[in-house]
């Protein structure tokens, strides 16, 4: 038992300027995720109600079981691309429990551009497959979509990891065992086709699902055949005719009925293979990490008292708490499941990286799975520490966290840059889950180390060819570099392109992470094999 101490003064005029500015932090998610949630223009909203159709949240809503949680996974994908043409990435993705079981919806939304598929919405399709296959979770996709969005081939069409890879994943999970099943809800055309045609089991819905490699209009125009949609590909047609679809549903609501039914038909999770504690909330409250997180980057945030406000009782077991202490390594658990936490608290030495790699090592043999909590400016650069190896030891952190099997979550605090961002298991180590809080921030370098960096670049050239800059022509060459940076690193933008999963509220961070904790348990271990360290 070893509860963290704090040494936090609430009263202080800091902590209540930090406070406010992250309230306002946490009002702008609230006011992407309200946007998001709409879904597509009111005009075409009402045309897929006056279709008689449920809206793709409604249809959720039904599938789940009552008091199911919900948890959505790229749900600010696509904002602020294609000029904001494909909220959620045109789709709706996520884990909810139905008839018991945890499973992976996959919910297109025709009321963006016909539920058409831009390259988000293929990178969310399968990124949500991945995190199902991951978990071996049962997907249900709702399919209405007019399949690829043409104007955009390129982005959709011809790599892995776009339109073509959903159908692959399909496949695979399906020879894995993990069930696959589609509800043709509306036209599903084309792509939009292949989908419920590669699930194990496809309802479809009478006089509103279509299913069809090439609508009426393509048909007439290249063989001259002049046939209705419900003759082409209609609910009756495909459940008594072709045999595409396996269970003729006569409405939305019986549809999601009748997968009900046979998600209940499925494997049951597998049992939890940690032993889990009853859950205990932090000694400190989780809401005074608001008032905890600088809400200026070139000031530090105190991260034990972080940790100290997300782990059950505040109790950490800490690994070398006397050495290498800009990474705080412990032994915690979260609503009752046992985490090797690694936070940041300060730039990464050579000892934070030696003690990081043990660390893992140990949670591995143990079979802890891992999170980071990345708020991290970079690695320490000077001669000093090149003597010392710290590209050694960088390589030794980096060696440890890529090859450890445990699951691995990344939940980004604050500004977490360059090498820092990549070691403590950035996106590219394919972490389980890659989290973000309203105040993260990543980028290859700061917004000023970047401006300094390139306008010595540029001076150097200068004087190169005899010539100098004022400083108002060195700050006007500075400044854009500034902002463009800043933008990039937004968390917004990072869950835009989808290197995030979800942005979260601090306040969130203990459920998500129980539900996910969950999912990873169920699953057998997988053993690590480390590369070899450079000692
Ligand atoms: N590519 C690009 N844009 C598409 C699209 C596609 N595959 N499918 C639909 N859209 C656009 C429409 O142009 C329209 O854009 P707008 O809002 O700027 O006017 C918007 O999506 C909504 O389409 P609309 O036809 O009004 O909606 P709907 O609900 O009545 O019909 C479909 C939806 C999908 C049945 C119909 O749009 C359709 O048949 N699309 C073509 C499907 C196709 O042939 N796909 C082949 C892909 S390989």
């Amino acid at each position: 038992m070893a509860v963290m101490p704090t040494g936090l003064n609430s009263g202080t005029e800091d902590f209540q300027l930090n406070k406010s500015f992250y309230e306002g932090l946490v009002a702008d998610l609230h006011q992407r995720r309200a946007r998001a949630h709409a879904g597509g223009p009111e005009k075409a909203r009402q045309r897929h109600r006056d279709r008689g159709q449920l809206l793709p949240r409604d249809r959720i809503k039904l599938l789940l079981d009552p008091g199911s949680p919900f948890l959505e996974l790229g749900q600010l994908a696509g904002e602020g691309l294609y000029d904001g043409a494909s909220p959620s990435g045109s789709m709706i993705t996520g884990i909810g429990m139905v008839s018991g079981r945890p499973c992976m919806l996959i919910v297109n939304d025709a009321t963006v551009k016909g539920g058409s598929y831009f390259p988000i919405t293929c990178k969310n399709h399968v990124r949500a497959q991945t995190i199902a296959r991951n978990h071996r979770l049962p997907c249900i996709t709702m399919v209405q979509s007019g399949g690829a969005f043409l104007p955009e081939q390129a982005g959709i069409f011809p790599d892995e990891g776009q339109f073509g890879s959903i159908f692959c994943n399909q496949v695979e999970m399906s020879s894995e065992g993990i069930v696959q099943i589609a509800i043709v809800m509306g036209s599903s055309t084309a792509g939009g086709a292949y989908i419920p045609a590669l699930c194990d089991e496809a309802v479809i819905v009478r006089n509103k699902g279509f299913m069809y490699l090439g609508g009426p209009q393509l048909v007439h125009a290249a063989t001259n055949e002049v046939i209705g949609h419900e003759e082409l590909g209609g609910g009756d047609m495909h459940s008594r005719t072709s045999g595409v679809t396996d269970h003729l549903a006569d409405s939305d609501e019986h549809a999601l009925f009748i997968v009900r039914d046979i998600v209940k038909h499925t494997p049951a999770p597998g049992a939890q293979r940690w032993s889990v504690t009853a859950p205990l909330a932090p000694r400190y409250p989780v809401e005074e990490i608001y008032g905890i997180v600088s809400r200026d980057s070139k000031y530090p945030t105190d991260n034990r008292e972080v940790v100290a406000r997300l782990i059950d009782d505040s109790d950490l077991e800490e690994f070398k708490p006397l050495y290498g202490d800009t990474l705080i390594c412990g032994m915690a658990r979260i609503h009752g499941f046992r985490v090797g936490i690694l936070a940041n608290q300060g730039v990464m030495f050579s000892e934070s990286a030696k003690k990081g790699a043990h660390f893992i090592d140990m949670c591995c043999k143990r079979d802890i799975p891992l999170l980071f909590i990345p708020d991290v400016p970079g690695f320490m650069v000077g001669g000093a520490v090149e003597r010392g190896g710290i590209a050694k030891d960088g390589a030794k952190f980096m060696t440890a966290m890529i090859s450890a099997k445990v699951p691995k979550y990344t939940l980004i605090t604050g500004a977490s840059y360059g090498a820092g961002y990549l070691a403590m298991c950035g996106r590219p180590y394919k972490p389980t889950a890659m989290l973000a809080w309203p105040s993260a921030h990543a980028a290859i370098m700061g917004p000023d180390q970047v401006a300094n960096t390139l306008a010595q670049v540029r001076a150097d050239v200068l004087k190169r060819d005899g010539k100098e800059w004022s400083a108002e022509e060195e700050e006007e060459f500075k400044a854009p570099l500034r902002k463009s940076f800043k933008d990039f690193s937004s968390a917004y933008n990072f869950a835009a392109n989808l290197w995030y999963d979800a942005v979260i509220e601090p306040t969130e961070t203990r459920q998500v992470m129980a539900l996910l904790l969950d999912l990873a348990g169920r699953m057998p271990a997988v053993k690590t094999q480390f590369g070899v360290f450079r000692h």
